[in-house]
């Protein structure tokens, strides 16, 4: 975990230019000052990510929202007062002072408050925007503890700021506000339901709309091993199937389709949890896991695609992608 002086070591290195990974409340974020093109060329070259893939700008408050957007429409404003700090992300149309090379060349920025005490910290002392995506490499499993970003990134990173496990697990909700009608980009941490709520209008949710999101991309937040998709009483038959076919098999299922006896020590069983706030939270982990247990296929189900679930089917959809 952190220590004193790790603040003002961490700000020492984004005013030098360098990459600092922060921890947030969803997951991990590889930052670099969002001002200084050559310091955000880096996290593309580090992540492996095209450089027309845009990255989002953290900002310490919302009352900096002026100073990153051109301009911010109602719903914008009303969501940001109730949702930030937190995991939910405003793509509005980007002011002069952030730079193309952060928004991959578009004219509108993403912009958020992280709800991590240290992130909060860094982002106060430092005074500026931090350029951020997942600090892992592109398409991987994001990170949710310091750990997964070393292993991932190693001396690529200049300083981890370790601030333990992420509380909430899956990315922020991405709402683009700069068309006519506010629309989910990416579901994540902040429910459909209750953005609805406070714009009090319906929030389609356009994952084909935002082609230059890389998370939408088809196979992104993949494990190493296949990603099978069923129905959950289908899961112990598809995972029997494929085991006789050779395969090792990992099986990633609703309590209520567990196998009633101790399973084949041939397959590694992951229970999913009924509540959906903890299976946000260790959902990366578990694809982790199963890949570190020797796993080349899983074989899972999505949840009722409601709260965080709708999250949850997202990134499941995006392990079983095309490779
Ligand atoms: O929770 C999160 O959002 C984490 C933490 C670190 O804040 N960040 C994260 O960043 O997930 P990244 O780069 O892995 O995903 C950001 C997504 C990408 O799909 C990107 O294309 C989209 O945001 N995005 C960024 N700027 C955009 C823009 N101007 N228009 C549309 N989509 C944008
Ligand atoms: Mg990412």
């Amino acid at each position: 975990m952190a220590e004193a002086g790790d603040i003002e070591r961490a700000v020492h290195v984004l005013r030098a230019g360098g990459l600092v990974a922060i921890p947030t409340e969803t997951v991990y974020g590889l930052g670099a000052d969002a001002e200084n093109s050559t310091a955000v060329v880096r996290i593309f070259a580090v992540k492996g990510r095209p450089s027309n893939h845009p990255l989002i700008v953290h900002i310490g408050s919302a009352s900096q929202l002026d100073d990153w957007a051109a301009e911010v429409p109602e719903p914008a404003r009303r969501l940001a007062a109730r949702f930030w700090p937190g995991p939910m992300t405003l793509v509005v149309r980007r002011s002069p002072r952030v730079p193309l090379v952060v928004t991959g060349g578009l004219e509108s920025v993403a912009l958020r408050v992280p709800a991590h005490p240290l992130a909060l910290s860094l982002l106060s002392a430092f005074g500026g925007g931090v350029a951020a995506p997942s600090a892992n490499r592109f398409g991987a499993v994001s990170p949710t503890n310091a750990r997964h970003v070393r292993e991932a990134l190693g001396d690529a990173v200049d300083f981890v700021l370790d601030g333990g496990a992420c509380a909430v697990g899956v990315e922020s909700t991405i709402v683009d506000v700069t068309g006519d009608a506010p629309a989910i980009l990416r579901p994540g941490g902040v429910s459909r339901e209750d953005l609805e709520r406070v714009i009090e209008r319906r929030l389609p949710v356009n994952l084909e709309a935002s082609v230059r999101a890389p998370g939408q991309h088809p196979s992104h937040y993949a494990p190493r091993a296949k990603v099978f998709l069923v129905e959950p009483d289908s899961i112990l038959a598809e995972g029997e199937r494929l085991q006789r076919l050779g395969r090792r098999v990992g099986l990633l299922l609703p309590a209520a389709f567990a196998p009633p006896h101790a399973s084949d020590a041939d397959q590694v069983v992951i229970v999913a949890p009924d509540s959906m706030a903890e299976y946000a939270r260790r959902l990366y982990e578990f694809l982790r896991e199963l890949d570190h247990r020797g796993c080349d296929v899983v074989v899972a189900s999505l949840p009722a695609e409601d709260g965080l679930g709708l999250a949850i089917a997202d990134r499941l959809r995006r392990a079983a992608g095309p490779r």
